[in-house]
């Protein structure tokens, strides 16, 4: 595709057709499911807050324009994909007349927000970096959404001044929910949060339940990180060259001198007879049911010299198990309902142990929960000891998940 700048000579007619080209490809996708949002979508030109890139890149339906980078190059600041905002805006249900907060501006989000609510509803979007502040109130100004109000603070506080709000929208990756969040909702509110859960990420629309939130639904999502207060470190723990394991919670601890032992055995390999698909589903499940889970991450050189399965090379569930290590793999098998078989791969002194544990969560997956949308997910507030650390508990600063699969 020829790109062109979005220049002053861009004709409107180009814009229009590219926007509501992009509607249409998200309604086919299932990212926009009501007329709602695909008209918010249709009426905000896009382009108008993707200074400096080319209409094409505007609009393409699946593409985050990173609008700021660290010192290191790392992406702090992003128009985000038209997709995951749809999405979100889904999840989110903005009936007219609400009250929203959201948190990341840009001014795109705060627009289509403001487009949902109407005249009659609120729109305040917050952001802690006065570069994007700035930016986001001139291009909201310079595309007739001077009614959205933009607010320059730290998000871990919320913005007191506005509430209560029907919805609160979070468009930065967050790993705990601040308390001023709930209690800056409404009793009946609904939070949207792409929120961290053991080296996963889920947008996850919360309603208000009293004082804690209860799962509506959740989605696949990925977002620059929380900066301020709420930020997070993530550590990936080296356990050799190119193989580590991705650590975000204080629960996981683990020897790294036996764990790289373990490595040092040779693999044995058990299969379940248990169908495979729907892998963010599958990883979800396992890393809120398995005992002692990681993320397990493998260079391409491992895979590529057969030593690891390429399933350990984007990032997969494992077991640590009394000093050994297992993951799932997966192979082609007709007799199974999706076409693909789920096995599992274990190295150390226990391996067939840990491999007959993941195995067993691998066949109550498939044979109970193998669909999209299984999980609820329940946040308490309170800090630590509001929940008991256990299966499908992941404890947090602020409060603690529980996850159930029906
Ligand atoms: C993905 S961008 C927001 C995208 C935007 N909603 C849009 O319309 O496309 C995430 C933003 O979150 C902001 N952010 C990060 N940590 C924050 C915090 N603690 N409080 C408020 N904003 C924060 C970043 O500065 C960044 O601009």
């Amino acid at each position: 595709m020829t790109e062109r700048p979005a220049t002053p000579d861009t004709t409107r007619a180009d814009a229009v057709g590219l926007r509501e080209a992009m509607v249409t490809e998200l309604r086919h996708h299932g990212a926009i499911a009501t007329d709602r949002v695909a008209a918010a979508l249709s009426a905000v030109p896009r382009h108008e807050f993707a200074l400096g890139e080319t209409l094409e890149a505007a609009y393409a339906a699946d593409r985050a324009l990173v609008t700021k980078r660290d010192e290191h190059g790392a992406a702090i600041s992003s128009l985000s994909a038209a997709h995951i905002q749809a999405v979100m805006l889904e999840q989110a249900a903005v009936e007219p007349g609400m009250r929203v907060l959201e948190i990341g501006s840009g001014g795109y989000n705060a627009a289509l927000l403001a487009e949902l609510v109407g005249p009659a509803g609120k729109v305040v979007s917050v952001d802690i970096d006065p570069e994007i502040t700035e930016r986001a109130r001139a291009c909201l100004d310079a595309s007739g959404y001077a009614r959205v109000e933009v607010v320059t603070a730290d998000a871990e506080h919320g913005v007191p001044d506005a509430a209560p709000y029907d919805r609160i929208i979070v468009t930065v990756g967050a790993w705990d929910i601040p308390p001023a969040w709930i209690d800056q909702l409404a009793k009946d509110g609904r939070l949207v949060v792409p929120l961290r859960l053991r080296g996963l990420t889920r947008s996850i629309a919360f309603d208000r339940v009293d004082e804690a939130l209860l799962s509506d639904s959740y989605r696949l999502a990925g977002f620059v990180p929380m900066q301020g207060q709420g930020a997070f470190a993530e550590r990936l723990v080296r356990l050799e060259d190119g193989v580590g394991l991705r650590i975000d919670d204080d629960s996981q601890r683990f020897d790294v001198g036996v764990l790289r032992e373990a490595l040092r055995t040779p693999p044995i390999e058990v299969w379940t007879g248990a169908a495979y698909d729907l892998p963010d589903e599958l990883e979800l499940y396992l890393m809120t049911r398995l005992r002692h889970p990681a993320m397990l991450h493998v260079g391409q050189e491992h895979i590529d010299s057969g030593r690891f399965n390429p399933a350990a090379g984007r990032g997969v569930a494992a077991l640590i198990h009394a000093g050994s290590l297992a993951y799932r793999i997966k192979r082609d098998n007709p007799a199974t309902a999706s076409g693909y078989e789920s096995g599992v791969i274990a190295h150390g002194p226990a391996a067939q142990e840990a491999a007959e544990q993941y195995a067993e969560l691998l066949r109550r997956w498939a044979d109970h929960h193998r669909r999209r949308g299984a999980a609820t997910i329940t946040y308490l507030p309170g800090g630590a000891g509001v929940l008991a650390p256990g299966q499908g508990v992941v404890i947090k600063k602020h409060g603690a998940l529980a996850t159930s699969w029906d």
